[in-house]
């Protein structure tokens, strides 16, 4: 039967038919199934903070039951603005400027539907999170991969080439995708870097949305910056951020927006539609959440340190040739060493033989040839839990 046919009997639309299953999802189900130490997908397993979980009991306590403004309850839209000014200097308006979604995945789906038409580009640094390809598909558009380099020499950063990037912005260009810190490569952008983005942003007259979930999980003295806090950039600017990895609530779906005003509006349609709003009483969590001091912030960056650099002797150790991150918690590693065929072999052989899951550098790369010799590893664990996978990484041998 041809492809069509069979797409016709299944009754599957064609945007769907293309995707594949998310490859890190995937790896945790493998990870309980063979009873793996699961440093696959991105949650911590650790509690989240007392005080945001006591929050969260309150309100639905207090019958916090019901819809919440479908655009994000007031209170948590206010400390939103708050948090940005403060952190970034740049002044938010929380009635016009904030949507709260459910998590940054909806953040991110709602704002490709709210800007792209059939035939845009969409472009992404490569290796990328793998929803941001599925993502841009089902807005319509089309993603343009633009590659992020490997460090050549150790402790360096991941670069892109300037002239690549030039070459990938045109007439149908409508936005560019930032991750800063990033996954997979725990690369955080510079100023000067962003700067580049931002002088084609104006150019080509094309939007930036920036996903900064991971911007307080920073190392070795690097700083977040928003590419919103850059001159020319407020108005073109979607920053995309939420609750998930900064107060360790994966589970409890809390993201947001915050864009323009017109391109609010339209997050906001999209957004409505969609999910209709995010969890009443985890919103008000949320509020809490947002009023931390910034002793916990340092706190959760310098866990995070301690926890990298107790995996990355245990990865090196073992024959990984490792690419030291410098934000958010995953580092990607090179396997070539160990002399198997692909990352999805190696995978299966770690996950059934050493008990120990990790995500096959394949699913960051549209070509799975180029990612066909990494590995990424998530560190966001119990000591425990890393000191166990560093006991089960000794039986491999490179
Ligand atoms: C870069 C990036 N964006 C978004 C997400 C998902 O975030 P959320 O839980 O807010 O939907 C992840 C999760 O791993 C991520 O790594």
């Amino acid at each position: 039967m041809s492809d069509v046919a069979t797409h016709r009997k299944h009754f599957l639309s064609d945007k769907v038919s293309h995707f594949t299953e998310s490859v890190i999802r995937e790896m945790t189900r493998q990870a309980m199934v063979h009873g793996a130490i699961n440093l696959a997908q991105g949650f911590p397993d650790f509690p989240a903070p007392a005080e945001i979980k006591q929050a969260a009991q309150e309100a639905i306590a207090a019958d916090i039951n019901q819809y919440a403004i479908t655009w994000g309850a007031k209170r948590l839209r206010n400390a939103i603005a708050r948090q940005m000014q403060a952190g970034q200097g740049v002044p938010v308006d929380p009635e016009t400027q904030v949507t709260v979604c459910c998590g940054s995945t909806e953040a991110m789906i709602s704002t490709l539907l709210a800007i792209c038409n059939a035939g845009d580009e969409v472009v992404v640094f490569e290796p990328y999170y793998e929803n941001y390809g599925p993502d841009s598909v089902l807005s319509g558009a089309a993603p343009r991969f633009v590659k992020l380099r490997p460090p050549t020499t150790n402790g360096g950063e991941w670069t892109f080439d300037e002239r690549e990037l030039r070459a990938a912005f045109h007439k149908h260009t409508k936005a560019i995708i930032v991750n800063t810190p990033n996954n997979p490569t725990g690369k955080v952008f510079t100023r000067a870097e962003l700067e580049i983005i931002r002088d084609l942003c104006v150019e080509f007259n094309v939007l930036a949305v920036t996903d900064e979930i991971y911007e307080h999980i920073l190392y070795d003295g690097t700083k977040h910056i928003s590419i919103a806090s850059l001159e020319g950039m407020q108005d073109r600017t979607i920053t995309i951020n939420g609750m998930s990895k900064t107060y360790s609530v994966t589970g409890w779906r809390v993201g947001w927006t915050i864009a323009p005003p017109r391109v609010t509006d339209g997050i906001r349609k999209v957004h409505d539609f969609l999910t209709v709003g995010a969890p009443a009483p985890l919103q008000e969590a949320g509020v809490a959440a947002l009023s931390l001091p910034e002793s916990y912030y340092q706190n959760l960056a310098e866990g995070y340190r301690k926890r990298r650099d107790r995996l990355i002797p245990v990865l090196s150790e073992a024959g990984f040739q490792c690419f030291i991150p410098h934000g958010a918690y995953y580092v990607m590693t090179d396997i070539r060493r160990f002399g198997f065929a692909d990352d999805l072999a190696f995978t299966q052989h770690l996950v059934r033989e050493i008990g120990v899951a990790a995500v096959p550098g394949s699913s960051f790369y549209r070509d799975p040839r180029d990612g066909a010799q990494q590995l990424r590893f998530a560190f966001c664990k119990r000591e425990e839990t890393l000191d166990e996978a560093a006991r089960r990484l000794k039986k491999l041998q490179a």
